[in-house]
């Protein structure tokens, strides 16, 4: 299989899966428990369908948006994941470079293995920076002033890891930073060789946002023990009202499933909430965002601007989201597969096939701009 037979979700997984190491794969594959949420994230986007109007004129389509001050040429933007470049040497550079061809936003971790610095400087499309709250508060308020001197246009902060997530398929493989490998884990690199040869011979793993904080050579810490061991499960209300006051500009939460909490971040300045349930790998049992969105937004849609990640697959996925508020969507697996399968031309294809299939959907849904779409586009079965 080849990148051009790429032509969905799925055939992007399965080309990744054919390139990387099992465990690189499993990583980036799997979810907590018995990853039930991060199944039905996807299939509540079938228990509801679409309503098209016909005859209205369509030849030319409008689908961008603007979230959070920035204007998008499409709806859905490259949501920050940690670690890109286990997955593609050239990691954050080519989801960066991919989501400017596009015109879209793209995130970057504070497990992020590019400096947010290089990334800002290198792009002119804006940029997330997701934040994690750690214990140390020192740590904190330096890695805010980094970001703001980068100039980074919006601040995210994941509230729905305080604590990491139960992915046995990472207890099986041995999967951690660094590596720390089972016997099975170290079969599975061994017949990867071109993933080790890519890995070993281009710029050393590292992780910019993090290393003059964490000492990440002493011994492997998984990334359930990052969570554990640096983040502070006490933080709360308080703590993220100081900190939202402090960065004074875009600022939103990711990780929000509330009408209340949404309530609640809109109070303290919040200018966008995102929810999710970060892909079905935090608390497996959770409800989906799409599920759930049409509440938020009825509470607060008016107050900060919503937004959705976890399961979107297809350009109706999109529609079916904004047709119910959401102000734009993120995805992570959805460019993360075609990054593995083929650096910046899969990510590239993926954005590229995504905004033919949002296109093609508009149209026949007989809309030529995001705000002709309404709850009125849409039954629930
Ligand atoms: C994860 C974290 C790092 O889901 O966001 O693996």
């Amino acid at each position: 299989m080849r990148l051009k037979q790429c032509h969905n979700y799925h055939d992007f997984r399965e080309l990744a899966r054919k390139r990387l190491p099992g465990p690189i794969f499993n990583y980036i594959d799997g979810g907590a428990d018995d990853e039930v949420t991060q199944r039905e994230n996807t299939r509540a986007f079938e228990r509801c369908d679409l309503l098209p109007s016909v005859l209205k004129g369509v030849s030319e389509v409008d689908m961008s948006v603007t979230v959070m001050g920035q204007k998008l040429d499409m709806p859905i933007y490259c949501s920050p994941t940690a670690l890109q470049r286990l997955f593609h040497h050239r990691g954050e550079r080519a989801v960066a470079a991919a989501a400017e061809k596009y015109g879209t936003l793209f995130g970057v971790s504070s497990l992020g293995t590019v400096s947010l610095e290089e990334l800002r400087q290198k792009h002119k499309n804006p940029q997330v920076y997701q934040f994690y709250f750690h214990r140390d508060r020192g740590l904190n308020r330096a890695m805010m002033q980094r970001a703001k001197e980068a100039g980074v246009e919006v601040m995210m902060l994941t509230v729905d890891s305080i604590t990491g997530g139960n992915r046995e398929r990472d207890l099986r493989t041995g999967f951690s930073i660094p590596f720390r490998l089972t016997l099975g884990g170290m079969i599975q690199f061994a017949i990867k060789p071109m993933w080790g040869i890519n890995y070993v011979t281009h710029e050393r793993f590292r992780l910019p946002q993090l290393e003059e904080f964490v000492d990440m050579s002493g011994g492997a810490s998984s990334i359930g023990g990052y969570f554990t061991e640096m983040l502070d499960p006490a933080m709360n209300w308080d703590d993220v009202a100081e900190m939202v006051a402090e960065w004074g500009g875009q600022f939103c939460l990711k990780g929000i499933m509330t009408v209340e909490d949404a309530k609640r971040a809109a109070e303290i300045g919040c200018t966008g909430i995102v929810l999710s349930n970060h892909g079905g790998r935090q608390l497996d049992g959770s409800r989906a965002p799409f599920d759930q969105l049409k509440e938020v937004v009825d509470g607060v849609g008016d107050k900060v601007d919503v937004i959705m990640d976890s399961g979107i697959q297809r350009g109706t996925h999109v529609l079916k989201a904004l047709s119910l508020g959401a102000k734009a969507v993120g995805g992570g697996r959805f460019y993360l597969y075609p990054l593995a399968a083929a650096g910046q031309a899969g990510v590239e294809r993926a954005l590229g096939l995504m905004r033919a299939e949002i296109e093609r959907g508009m149209k026949l849904m007989g809309v030529t701009s995001v705000d002709q779409l309404g709850p009125a586009n849409l039954r629930f079965r």
